[in-house]
């Protein structure tokens, strides 16, 4: 079971340093022309100073501010992420401490899709524990992660966090989640932790290592993934149908092909990877952010968040906006 919640706050929080596709150009043979054709991205926000964890406090404060509530009241702290500077604690216990909340506080790891497995969890939970406020944040340093001498991933990832509070509400409004996962047989998408040897150690050490990915396969399941999810959540809804969509930012080729698909208008979805690139599961609160600071995301909007990633692993889920 899920409680009945509603997103009563939402935040985002993005390193200052903005490196354009030209710049690129000078670290790795790429093109602006390329990367704008093949993914939609004009610009990305890299951390100079800026941490994960950092991140994640200054957006669950901002969401928290946003929702007008009192820090005391968060029951619960989820926090997403795959690149989080502690092996321990969590980077949600890390806010915990930082913003002094006596709350249960874990992280979840499941990619790009992160921030759909942490919403699903947290409302599961606030319904299990009996807990009334929750809050939820995704905060990624892909940057640290990426070889920045392969083009074929360095142009691709940004850096950024996004937060949202979950209130238990009389109305249900956030609906019909779905997670769901596929072998990642091939190997398209994974990152090694860097980890040092031991006396015992019969295996080499890792001291470097960055993010690995095949980006056609990713691609391919990505378009599929997505529609799938799309369709499931179409049909939960039945007459009551979402009237918008913010899907995980990866490729704006992706978004404009699940959109054909879905046979929905443009202005129906909302796209800001061309200044953010891909944060992993940071893009899909940004984006909320976003949507909902320019208006695009209005109370009584009906929307659905559909996102994708290592793993392979894919979720969706349907949230009537009410702030
Ligand atoms: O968040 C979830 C995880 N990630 C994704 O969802 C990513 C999904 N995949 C993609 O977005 C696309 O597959 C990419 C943008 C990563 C790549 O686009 P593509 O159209 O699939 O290109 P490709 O990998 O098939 O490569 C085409 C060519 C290759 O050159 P050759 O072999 O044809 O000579 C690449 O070496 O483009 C080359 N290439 C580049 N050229 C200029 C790859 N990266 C670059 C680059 N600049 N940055």
């Amino acid at each position: 079971m899920i409680a009945p919640v509603e997103i009563a706050g939402v935040a985002k929080v993005v390193p200052e340093r903005i490196v354009t596709n030209f710049e690129m150009e000078k670290l790795v043979d790429t093109s602006d022309e390329w990367i704008t054709k093949r993914t939609g991205i004009h610009t990305r926000h890299i951390v100079t100073e800026e941490t994960a964890v950092g991140m994640a406090v200054e957006a669950a404060q901002k969401a928290i501010a946003h929702a007008g509530i009192d820090k005391n009241d968060v029951g619960l702290i989820i926090g997403s992420t795959i690149t989080s500077e502690y092996v321990t604690p969590s980077m949600a216990d890390y806010v915990k401490k930082m913003l002094q909340i006596d709350a249960v506080a874990m992280d979840i790891s499941a990619g790009c899709s992160g921030f759909i497995f942490s919403l699903t969890t947290a409302s599961s939970l606030m319904d299990t524990l009996h807990i009334d406020t929750a809050v939820v944040i995704a905060s990624e340093t892909l940057s640290k992660y990426t070889d920045w001498t392969d083009r074929s991933t360095c142009v691709l990832f940004g850096d950024g966090a996004g937060a949202v509070v979950l209130k238990k509400s009389s109305k249900p409004c956030l609906h019909y989640p779905i997670l769901a996962g596929t072998a990642d047989t091939e190997d398209v998408l994974y990152g090694y932790r860097e980890r040092r040897n031991t006396p015992f150690c019969k295996t080499e050490s890792i001291e470097k290592e960055y993010l690995h990915m095949k980006g056609s396969e990713v691609f391919t399941y990505a378009v599929g993934a997505v529609e799938d999810i799309l369709r499931q959540l179409l049909e939960k809804c039945g007459d009551q149908p979402y009237n918008k969509i913010i899907p995980h930012q990866a490729n704006e080729k992706i978004i404009d092909y699940v959109i054909r698909k879905m046979e929905m208008k443009y202005e129906q979805c909302f796209i800001n990877i061309g200044e953010y690139a891909n944060t992993s599961s940071a893009t899909i609160p940004i984006a909320m952010f976003d949507a909902y600071e320019k208006g695009w995301l209005k109370k009584g909007d009906r929307v659905a968040l559909v996102g994708f990633g290592a793993g392979l692993s894919c979720g969706g889920v349907v949230i009537d906006w009410t702030i």
